[in-house]
């Protein structure tokens, strides 16, 4: 089905496209009748966050940012779904175009600097939302970012903890866009240090006490992995989110594509965000929950993500390419590989990258 309206979708700008795509979720117009029927395989279920997930494809941040989607969202089958990067104040972000297609090597550039409707109407959308769907049980996690003229950083991301954090199930922390100038040198270890035991604090105080996540760019090497690490462990976080867009620019991609600022993401951003999971993993010996994220189109995408260290996996880019029916397709080609290979859970083969053939063996054990 979606092979047959791509190529319509493809011919408006991939803004256009979108914003179609968001009003027809919102609508409750989307045939959700031509979706393949997700089921809740136990082998996907994932325990995670203190969480519960029917499956481990979640939708990453970017994709809803004011929260106004959610119910047709939950309908495509994801197992989770992130809304945001919502920030204090309203902003219109970067100019347009400020998203490219790059159909051939399945890449995007965006460049959007966080537009959203800011956290007054955010709020008011998930109020509508946790109203209509008391029932629901899928795990909604908000991703918090900066005005671009704010110069306090903890300032903004302590006023959305404190006004949002009662309706997430879990809070990310995005300091790893790399379209608000100065964002990322929030990752520096000195300041993220002070910064995250600030916001941890400030999450604590809410009752519902939810987990707090962090962000973090594929950009980053070897050292500031490390120290980045420590800092983690240090403070302990919940978890981490690897990984966001990246700066580079493959020789793969036709000059015309990759000279437009921005992050890259999709498909030639794989292998990179992979490494950056692994090497996570390894320097935090699986003490830290990791959420993969980045060119996740297949079934074995998802493996190569879960065996490098990731829980769970999240994606964006792989639905403008493949469609809303990713999902449920990724959910179950993952289970027909699990039990080709008489594995019951994709919980065990977590960080199975960095594990010896004896402990591998072990679970398949009783
Ligand atoms: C158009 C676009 C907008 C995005 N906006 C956000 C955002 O607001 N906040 C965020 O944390 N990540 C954002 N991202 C990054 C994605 O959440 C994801 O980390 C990245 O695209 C890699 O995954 P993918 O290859 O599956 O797209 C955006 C990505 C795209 C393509």
């Amino acid at each position: 089905m979606y092979n047959f309206v791509k190529p319509f979708i493809f011919k408006l700008s991939p803004e256009k496209a979108h914003a179609l795509t968001i009003k027809a979720l919102k609508s409750g117009m989307f045939p959700s009748c031509i979706l393949p029927n997700v089921g809740e395989d136990p082998c996907l279920k994932t325990e995670l966050l203190g969480l519960e997930f029917s499956n481990p494809i979640g939708l990453a941040a970017g994709f809803d940012k004011n929260a106004e989607a959610i119910s047709g969202l939950l309908g495509m089958g994801f197992g989770f779904v992130e809304v945001g990067t919502v920030t204090p104040k309203p902003q219109i972000g970067n100019p347009s175009p400020r998203i490219f297609r790059h159909a051939e090597t399945g890449s995007v550039i965006n460049r959007m600097g966080f537009p959203n409707e800011g956290l007054t109407v955010f709020k008011a959308n998930i109020q509508k939302f946790c109203a209509k769907n008391p029932h629901v049980k899928t795990p909604i996690g908000l991703n918090i970012g900066m005005n671009k003229d704010q110069t306090e950083p903890e300032e903004d991301y302590k006023a959305l903890i404190k006004d949002l954090g009662p309706y997430a199930d879990y809070i990310t922390v995005n300091v790893s866009s790399p379209n608000t100038p100065g964002l990322r040198n929030l990752q520096n270890p000195e300041f993220l240090k002070p910064f995250l035991k600030t916001l941890i604090k400030e999450k604590k105080n809410l009752s519902n006490n939810p987990p707090l996540l962090i962000k973090l760019a594929p950009d980053l090497n070897e050292v500031e992995i490390q120290a980045i690490s420590k800092v983690l462990l240090d403070v302990k976080i919940d978890g981490i989110i690897l990984t966001n867009t990246t700066l580079d620019r493959p020789d793969l991609l036709p000059s015309e594509f990759s000279k437009e600022k921005g992050g890259l993401s999709g498909a030639l951003l794989k292998d990179k965000s992979t490494q950056v999971i692994s090497a996570f993993y390894k320097e935090t010996q699986g003490n830290i929950p990791i959420i993969g994220v980045g060119g996740v189109s297949t079934a074995e995408d998802v493996i190569e993500k879960i065996k490098a260290g990731a829980s769970l996996i999240q994606l964006y880019t792989g639905l403008i390419y493949h469609g809303p029916q990713l999902p449920s397709i990724l959910c179950k080609n993952i289970a027909k590989i699990l039990k080709a290979n008489d594995c019951k859970s994709l919980s065990d083969l977590v960080g199975d990258d960095h594990k010896t053939s004896q402990e591998k063996s072990k679970r398949y054990q009783g």
